[in-house]
């Protein structure tokens, strides 16, 4: 795959919005393939918004705590 392949991917790759209802949220990244572990964690405070990616390493995204969570199959509040 060359880098413009690469980066087209990237681009057309699905994300998701994470915005944190409260202190201390954590996303994690787990990885694709036979195991998953996760690569990633970012610690969102309340009000914080992250947009995150799913790629060739990033299979799954894993939220922990209060966050309203929207995705291309609709939104979602977690830790509620
Ligand atoms: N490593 C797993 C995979 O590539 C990650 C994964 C994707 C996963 N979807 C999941 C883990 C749903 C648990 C549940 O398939």
């Amino acid at each position: 795959m060359t880098d413009t392949d690469h980066e087209e991917n990237a681009a057309a790759a699905r994300y998701i919005v994470v915005k944190a209802l409260e202190d201390g949220v954590t996303i994690m990244g787990l990885t694709r393939g036979r195991d998953t572990r996760s690569h990633h964690s970012e610690r969102l405070d309340r009000g914080e918004v992250m947009v995150a990616q799913f790629t060739d390493m990033t299979a799954a995204i894993k939220v922990r705590g209060r966050a309203e969570i929207l995705t291309d199959v609709g939104r979602v509040e977690a830790g509620t």
